[in-house]
């Protein structure tokens, strides 16, 4: 609404309120979901107000904004707290028995870009099988596989070797990397060379990593991490 020596201006001569007071005459840090800010009485807000959530999501929680059977849903989890007043959706979805990385946002534009399969958004996820891979079914995995609604694109697949008990289980730990985002994708890949998925955990999905949040957990993405997605799917921020 002004230039910024206008608005320090405004700030210096008192027209400007943040939650009814005065804020100091620099430097103050607003967090504009959270403060009302004031202009000789009238509240302000930013041109853009988008709100970029990334959620752990748990298991037996379905990724839809509502239910029409009353599950519990992902934006359940995230409570008020996490929604503030935001009419958030989850971009793409996770199966109720997936865990891991969602990012939940208002922005349609951006949220469109990175579910659109133009934009080869990459899908990372850590998968637990029931049995062991040969080689060969390693290699058809990456170049791709043919399931009924056609054959998947090349995937990075490696085997996570740091858990030296699943050889002694029996079982094996995949890092998988998809660019498609098909119905239960990973789950039918692996059936396609004859493996049950006992686990399925979304690690990381474009630039973003989920890091150190536990399931359930949620936080609010950092201005470097939304640009990162815009320029991911070809925007310029
Ligand atoms: N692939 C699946 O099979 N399920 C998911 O939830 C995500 C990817």
């Amino acid at each position: 609404m002004a230039s910024r020596r206008a608005a320090d201006e405004l700030i210096t001569s008192g027209s400007v309120l943040v939650n009814g007071r005065r804020p100091p005459a620099s430097g103050a840090l607003i967090d504009p979901d959270a403060d009302i800010v004031t202009v000789d009485g009238r509240r302000v807000r930013p041109p853009t107000t988008h709100r970029y959530v990334m959620l752990n999501k748990p298991l037996g929680v379905i990724s839809t904004a509502r239910d029409e059977a009353d599950r519990k849903t992902v934006l359940d989890v995230l409570g008020e707290q996490g929604q503030r007043g935001h009419r958030l959706f989850p971009v793409g979805r996770l199966d109720g028995d997936t865990t891991g990385l969602l990012l939940l946002t208002d922005d349609g534009g951006l949220s469109y870009r990175l579910t659109h399969p133009r934009y080869k958004v990459a899908k990372e996820y850590v998968v637990r099988v029931a049995g062991v891979l040969d080689a060969r079914a390693l290699d058809r995995l990456r170049r791709g596989v043919r399931l009924d609604d056609g054959m998947t694109a090349p995937a990075e697949v490696d085997v996570i070797r740091a858990a030296g008990r699943d050889r002694d289980s029996g079982r094996t730990t995949l890092r998988v990397v998809i660019h498609e985002g098909r119905h239960r994708q990973v789950r039918r890949m692996l059936q396609a060379v004859g493996q049950r998925v006992a686990a399925l955990e979304r690690s990381g999905f474009g630039p973003l990593r989920m890091g150190r949040l536990r399931r359930g957990e949620w936080r609010v993405l950092t201005p470097r991490e939304v640009a990162a997605l815009g320029r991911a799917t070809g925007l310029e921020r």
